[in-house]
């Protein structure tokens, strides 16, 4: 990966006005090729403090911004491991987005796959992909999971392989841990702005791997963008063992 940026933060909060700010100027660039501005957002907690303080900034574009989401855990709303759950707490319910721009992954009254197949119509329908052409966010937040995931594109799982569908059905191998639906590398690979949200000496590890290691099976170093800007942003801790320049 040659066209990446690593930015590493002393603090969270100084992450979070970073992201901020990109957003802004994505936003606003996006609103003004094309009428709109599309974002995935990741769940899990680290984003959290990002959503939050996302959601004081009302003169975001809000009304022209169209929300999807990285993946899902198979669980009911109401679930606290539901990524929406958790992003409608965090930011969702606290801007004036109107609902028809919130695009969720459902999870009841329909199977995982049938979630999946749905959740790609409705990519292809709001990003009117011909059959060739592929979805292209504005900007996808990730995380990065100890194993090396991001999404739900999970290790050793046949997603990370899928290069026709833009969301699928995953089982990770940790039986632990939820069935999921997920975009897929296709889509992640297409985004104009790709950023990495990682914090926590926990994920040191797993960060140097995907930056600098040449196991490139790690789902998250599978995050190569075609033509768009990749960021890293790391707090201290979780970029305590990068190779300092
Ligand atoms: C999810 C996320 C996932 C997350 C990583 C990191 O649904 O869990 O989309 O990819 O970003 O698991 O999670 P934490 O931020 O909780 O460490």
């Amino acid at each position: 990966m040659n066209n990446k940026k690593i930015i590493i933060f002393k603090t969270i909060d100084n992450m979070a006005d970073f992201v901020i700010a990109q957003w802004k100027t994505i936003s606003e660039k996006a609103i003004k090729g094309k009428g709109y501005f599309s974002v995935a957002l990741s769940g899990g907690r680290t984003p959290e403090f990002l959503y939050k303080k996302l959601s004081n900034k009302r003169t975001l574009p809000w009304n022209k911004t169209h929300v999807f989401l990285t993946d899902e855990r198979y669980v009911p709303y109401e679930d606290e491991e539901n990524n929406l759950h958790m992003i409608n707490n965090t930011l969702l319910t606290r801007v004036s987005i109107p609902k028809k721009n919130v695009h969720p992954i459902s999870t009841s009254e329909v199977t995982p796959l049938e979630s999946a197949e749905k959740y790609e119509e409705d990519l292809i329908s709001f990003f009117r992909t011909a059959e060739t052409a592929l979805p292209k966010f504005d900007l996808i937040l990730l995380g990065i999971g100890e194993d090396g995931h991001t999404a739900s594109l999970f290790p050793e799982t046949p997603s990370l392989k899928e290069i026709r569908h833009f969301a699928v059905t995953v089982s990770p191998k940790d039986k632990t841990k939820k069935d999921r639906i997920t975009i897929t590398f296709p889509v992640i690979n297409m985004a104009k702005n790709i950023v990495f949200l990682v914090t926590g000496g926990n994920k040191a590890k797993i960060v140097k791997d995907v930056i600098e290691g040449k196991n490139n099976l790690l789902p998250a170093a599978m995050v190569e963008p075609e033509k768009g800007k990749l960021f890293f942003l790391l707090d201290e801790s979780a970029g305590s063992l990068l190779k300092k320049d």
